[in-house]
């Protein structure tokens, strides 16, 4: 049939990102404008900043992004957007964006959900096959998603606190480093020859919910105890600690759940898909189960549009628009 391309908008957190996808696969181009240095001097993502962030880069990108992909925007089959989860008024900018480009083209919008985006991410680069699990790990999410078909979401665990990059960014804040902290502790914890061990926390034995905070918690208690016997608190060796309990944590759940629903791939995907130590723990233990695993390459892990024009193909094909009238939906259901 007629080739299917996406003009895709992601603006849900602290990057602005437009791409344009042919066929869910192809990507024709994918900009990505990070806010990361502005967001550095607070220690963190400042949602108003955010806004005004995209705000001031949106249109020009959207020009940016037609223009590098070299068709037209009467060629267009659709423009997609992201609609949640995430801030708010972040979320917003993207949307208007995305409806005015659909009214002055004449297209029709396609609503995205982010974590859809982060699983449909290794549709860039591979074929996937279901059933499949999906583990995504990011600032904001940390779910295993199980996918009986394509567009098939179920929820089968997540974190009851805090998210892994979340986890990683605290505790790299504690020892001391910038934000977005966790490819310090990654980098540091691989430098370390010693360990500080750290608790686990696997929850009921059944139970594919995650939870961080208490790691984080005796993580802090560490350090504290350390500076109150007036000690040097050893960066390395709490990092390694750290980046061993949750990379076991993560790597015991999936495979469980790879067993359980007798799935044919496992997707790893969001920011801490890039992490050092979670890629070859799994990549191992993936080898040794003869399980496959599907690993997007790093710039399909963090947040971008071209991953959001891959998901919106998978609604494109079965016909599945959205109204002019949607609205930003910060918890949006997966
Ligand atoms: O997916 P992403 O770009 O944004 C969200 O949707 O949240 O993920 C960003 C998160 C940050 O918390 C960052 O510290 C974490 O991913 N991250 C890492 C690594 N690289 C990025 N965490 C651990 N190890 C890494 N190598
Ligand atoms: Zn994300």
């Amino acid at each position: 049939g007629e080739p299917c391309y996406i003009l895709a908008v992601e603006t849900s957190c602290d990057e602005t990102a437009v791409s344009v996808v042919k066929n869910g696969t192809e990507v024709l181009s994918n900009l990505i404008s990070s806010q990361i240095e502005t967001h550095k001097a607070f220690g963190g993502v400042v949602p108003e900043v955010a806004s005004r962030k995209h705000v001031e880069s949106i249109t020009y990108m959207l020009d940016e992004a037609m223009q590098a992909s070299g068709i037209t925007p009467r060629e267009l089959s659709a423009v997609a957007v992201t609609q949640g989860p995430g801030l708010v008024g972040a979320l917003l900018v993207g949307i208007v964006a995305a409806k005015s480009a659909a009214m002055a083209f004449g297209k029709p919008l396609i609503g995205t959900h982010h974590i859809a985006g982060h699983i449909y991410a290794n549709q860039l680069e591979h074929d996937i096959v279901y059933p499949c699990i999906a583990l995504v790990v990011s600032g904001g999410h940390t779910e295993l998603v199980l996918m009986e078909s394509e567009g098939q979401f179920q929820l089968i665990g997540r974190t009851r606190d805090d998210a892994v990059g979340e986890a990683y960014d605290k505790v790299a804040r504690a020892i001391g480093f910038p934000y977005p902290g966790g490819p310090h502790v990654d980098r540091v914890a691989h430098e370390s020859e010693e360990v500080v061990t750290l608790p686990r926390a696997w929850l009921e034995p059944d139970s594919y919910d995650f939870s961080f905070s208490g790691l984080k918690s005796a993580v802090l208690n560490v350090i504290n105890q350390t500076k109150m016997r007036g000690e040097t608190v050893q960066a390395g060796a709490i990092a390694r600690g750290f980046q061993e309990s949750v990379v076991e944590v993560l790597v015991e759940k999936a495979i469980r759940a790879m067993r359980e629903y007798r799935a044919k791939q496992l997707l790893l995907c969001g920011g801490v898909a890039a992490n050092q130590g979670l890629r070859t723990a799994l990549r191992e233990r993936c080898e040794r189960e003869g399980i496959e695993l599907l690993v997007p390459s790093m710039k399909y892990c963090t947040d971008n549009a071209a991953m959001i024009g891959a998901a919106a193909y998978a609604k494109w094909k079965r016909g599945e628009f959205t109204s002019l009238d949607m609205k930003a939906d910060p918890g949006l259901y997966l």
